[in-house]
């Protein structure tokens, strides 16, 4: 197999092919072919992806599935639903998708079928949920636990944090949700100053037990619990989420009120499995298990559909074709929907600490881009900040735009002006408006020859900027699940093309060691080494600190 993906024939082709198409404009495919709209759309169950808007033609299709091909995507997709350690440099595998195996056949890692473990961990936080949400599980004083605070960071916190606010319409009556993740003690704060402890449960989450955010941020509410209702109260009032028992029980946390998940789930693929508690204490488990079946139906059409038909590595391969051959190193998402106002800082992390790699599988260090840098946010409001450089900027940055067909608060015709909103963005990023477009409306709405050669530049728009458009029927769990899952995979696809290990994330520890050293040099306890820049920082917040 050819490790190195800019050698492969595909690429040469790509490349070859690239240098005739590049100056090709959408709105002309669109012309030639009437069919384009439909012919470039792919539905599963009710989740619907139109990619004409993008910059391809047949041939470009062709050689991406060439690629694909080339760098055997079909075996890497079946050995990390296996349970092979694809995650090479951890030597983990990667088992998210057994986390949502509702079928619940084997999936072996090292012999051992690790199916049970996951129903068994399912079933437990039922347990635990119904008796929460019940109110058999009361708090120290008798009362029910209404609050669910969740401290986590990363992985451990945005999955939560997205798919609770996603799934608001589907919270329990009485549940309030909060969530604490930063180090800045306002965080803690923030939360602290409007909840009551007597009803609040703490869920703890963090993988490794070892993260300094989260253990402070939650040896701070302990404190604040303890303050308020004494020692005996932890137990009834702190549950943990973690791979690390003993670090757990070292925390002072009851392994009983544990739930366990594994490191062949990395942090943020992990929402699926216990960490995901948080959510379902929200909507039930019931909601929750629709959301793992919504999952489970996009990883079974990932798995077996056909690639030209395959919603995952279309999305993939188009963005490699922009990334590589564009050079378009951005990647927007944006949900034209309230309540998936965190998806685009989810996908962040899931894209970003997955793709933003340097070295491949094979130890060497790549001579081609690798994962883009992703933002968005939500429709329409960020019409009204970064919409007018994707418009008129000189960057091209490919965008998803998501948009659910009924809303959950259908309001007069709230909904239909943001879906309004939502095609048009994709019609006009596509078509754009000619200088002579320009001209010509500024002339018919009055304006003096003066005035229309001033203005028709500024008022033209270059167009030909891509995007996909995923249209969903309603926000509800199964949908989330779909959705999640899709871009998961999408990531996967990229990772797998450009051979890199999507599954660690070695990026994060530089950064995290230097803090651990200059700590205790703020903490005036030491002196270091460090660059006149940072030496002169720290004096100075420690001048204005005292
Ligand atoms: O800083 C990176 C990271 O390791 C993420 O990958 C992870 O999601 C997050 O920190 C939190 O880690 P943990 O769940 O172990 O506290």
């Amino acid at each position: 197999m050819e490790n190195n993906v800019t050698k492969t024939k595909a690429w040469k082709k790509l490349a070859l092919h690239y240098r005739f198409f590049k100056k090709t404009e959408m709105k002309d495919l669109f012309a030639l072919d009437a069919r384009r709209g439909s012919r470039y759309a792919v539905s599963l169950g009710s989740l619907y992806l139109d990619y004409s808007k993008n910059r391809f033609n047949e041939k470009t299709m062709q050689h991406l599935l060439e690629l694909a091909d080339e760098v055997h995507l079909k075996e890497k997709i079946e050995a990390m639903f296996a349970g092979e350690k694809i995650n090479r440099t951890e030597n983990r595998a990667v088992l998210h998708t057994a986390l949502r195996n509702r079928a619940s056949t084997p999936v072996y890692v090292d012999g051992r079928d690790v199916m049970p473990e996951i129903n068994a961990v399912l079933a437990k936080m039922k347990k635990f949920t119904d008796a929460v949400r019940y109110g058999e599980f009361k708090g120290e004083t008798g009362k029910k636990l209404t609050t669910i605070v969740n401290i986590g960071i990363g992985g451990s916190d945005l999955g939560p944090v997205m798919a609770t606010a996603a799934l608001k319409e589907y919270w329990a009556k009485d549940v309030q949700c909060h969530f604490i993740s930063n180090i800045d003690g306002s965080a803690c704060d923030d939360v602290l100053s409007k909840i009551d402890p007597e009803t609040t449960l703490f869920v703890i989450v963090s993988k490794t037990f070892t993260t300094i955010e989260t253990l402070t941020n939650a040896r701070t509410c302990r404190k604040w619990l303890i303050d308020a209702l004494g020692e005996f109260a932890v137990a009834k009032h702190f549950v943990a989420v973690s791979t690390n028992a003993a670090e757990v029980a070292k925390f002072g946390i009851n392994t009983d009120n544990m739930f366990e998940f594994w490191d062949f789930v990395g942090g943020r693929y992990s929402m699926w499995s216990a960490v995901g508690l948080s959510i379902a204490l929200a909507i039930g488990m019931e909601n929750f298990e629709k959301m793992l079946d919504g999952a489970y139906e996009m990883d079974n059409h990932f798995r077996s559909a056909p690639f030209a038909e395959n919603i995952p590595v279309i999305l993939g391969l188009l963005g490699v074709w922009y990334d590589n051959f564009f050079n378009f190193h951005s990647y927007g998402v944006v949900p034209y929907d309230q309540d998936l106002r965190y998806l685009p800082a989810y996908l962040q992390q899931l894209d970003m600490e997955s793709n933003g790699k340097s070295v491949n599988l094979n130890n060497k260090f790549v001579k081609h881009a690798t994962g883009p840098v992703l933002f968005g946010g939500a429709g329409t409001d960020v019409q009204h900040s970064f919409f007018q450089l994707l418009h008129q900027g000189t960057q091209v940055v490919p965008l998803d735009l998501i948009v659910p067909a009924i809303s959950h608060n259908e309001i007069g015709e709230h909904h239909e002006i943001l879906v309004a909103n939502a095609l048009a963005q994709g019609e006009a990023l596509m078509r754009g408006k000619t200088v002579g477009e320009a001209a010509a409306e500024l002339a018919k709405s009055g304006k003096s020859v003066t005035d229309v050669s001033r203005l028709k530049r500024y008022k033209s728009f270059a167009g030909n900027r891509p995007t996909n458009t995923i249209v969903i029927k309603k926000l509800d769990p199964y949908a989330l699940g779909m959705l999640v899952a899709m871009y998961e995979h999408k990531v996967f696809v990229e990772g797998a093309i450009w051979n890199i290990d999507s599954f660690d994330q070695m990026g994060v520890e530089l950064g995290k060691q230097m803090a651990l050293s200059i700590l205790p040099e703020l903490q005036g306890h030491a002196s270091g080494l460090h660059d006149s820049s940072t030496r002169r920082l720290i004096e100075l917040v420690k001048k204005l600190r005292k």
